[in-house]
């Protein structure tokens, strides 16, 4: 069986990879992530914000005794952070044979230019840029927040070469025309659909809001293959499906619907990364049981392409469906 994918111009041994996480923080973790054979890595995000904040903290500490080295302790904090970042960058590009995906989310148009900027140069393979859209400002309109996409892949992908996904929320009215349009601009590589979100819960005993353990909380795994299916036949842009992937059968579904390779978080978190190659084995048997030699023999057999009216054929799915539960 050849499992091998081509994505952002890298090529993969197989369309598994570790997305974005604590489970990528490290060379060790990276490393350990290599050998359970997943076919690609995504570091974890550096943040804008934790740099900052970190830093902002490390100065506090200091603010008493040496009030006037605030500033450069801040400074010295924010390098040294993005520092270690490009050093596990480099580590990793030195020592691992799989590709290695950095990922950045960063707040200010500045810091998305210059961190990929250093990315670049510290050999990454790719980039992945986690753009973080949550629709709560109630002075937002739509437009302002997609907005926000077009900005930052046009900032980046001026200053940079290398290959770019945009990893992004399913949270748009208009998702398919606004992914569309993003894909026009020809600024990106790859779409990961979709980020997954800190989820609010409240705390019924104490009364105050708290939050569910994101590893609990099972986000609804048709929300991603709906919007592969959907998306991958009218868009040239490769798809890495994210969210709700937990087993070999989850990635044959997102292959089937379209995706290009498919990404795994939490079920690594809960099961390990032995998971990971039995996810491959249970891939492979079943491209055997279908006489499938290679992924692209079925990649994207199920989108909705065959479909000449998304819309419509979703509404008469829903209502078939519905009509048999009568
Ligand atoms: C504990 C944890 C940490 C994460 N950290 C990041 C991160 O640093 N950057 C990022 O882009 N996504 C992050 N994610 C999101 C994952 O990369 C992935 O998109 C998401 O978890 C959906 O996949 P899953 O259903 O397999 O968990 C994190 C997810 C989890 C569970």
């Amino acid at each position: 069986m050849d499992l091998s994918v081509d994505y952002l111009g890298l090529k993969l041994k197989n369309p598994l990879i570790a997305g974005s996480s604590g489970l990528s923080s490290t060379f060790e973790k990276v490393k350990a992530l290599e050998k359970a054979g997943v076919g690609a890595v995504v570091l974890k995000s550096l943040f804008e914000e934790q740099i900052m904040f970190e830093a902002d903290e490390t100065a506090a500490q200091n603010r008493y005794e040496y009030p006037e080295a605030v500033e450069y302790l801040k400074a010295y904090s924010q390098n040294s952070q993005l520092e270690q970042y490009l050093k596990l960058i480099e580590r990793c590009k030195n020592e691992i044979k799989i590709p290695i995906i950095a990922s950045i989310n960063a707040s200010t148009e500045g810091a998305w230019v210059s961190f990929a900027q250093k990315i670049e140069q510290a050999g990454a393979d790719a980039l992945e840029l986690n753009v973080s859209l949550w629709p709560g400002n109630f002075d937002t309109t739509s437009e302002q927040n997609e907005q926000h996409y077009f900005n930052v892949i046009e900032q980046v992908s001026e200053k940079v070469k290398l290959p770019l996904a945009l990893k992004m929320s399913n949270y748009s009215a208009g998702l398919a025309h606004l992914i569309k349009t993003l894909s026009w601009t020809k600024k990106v590589d790859a779409f990961v659909l979709f980020n997954r979100y800190y989820a609010p819960d409240i705390d019924i005993e104490n009364l105050k809001m708290s939050h569910s353990n994101i590893l609990n909380f099972v986000p609804d795994p048709a929300v991603t293959l709906r919007w592969v299916a959907l998306l991958s036949g009218h868009i040239r842009i490769p798809i890495s499906a994210s969210t709700g992937i937990r087993s070999g059968n989850d990635v044959v579904k997102h292959l089937l619907a379209g995706a290009q390779t498919t990404q795994v978080v939490s079920v690594l978190y809960q099961n390990g990364l032995g998971d990971i190659n039995q996810m491959l084995i249970d891939i492979e048997h079943w491209m055997q049981r279908k006489n499938y030699k290679k992924i692209d023999d079925f990649r994207g057999l199920l989108n909705y392409k065959q479909a000449e009216n998304p819309e419509i054929f979703e509404r008469i799915q829903f209502m078939k469906y519905l009509s048999s539960l009568e």
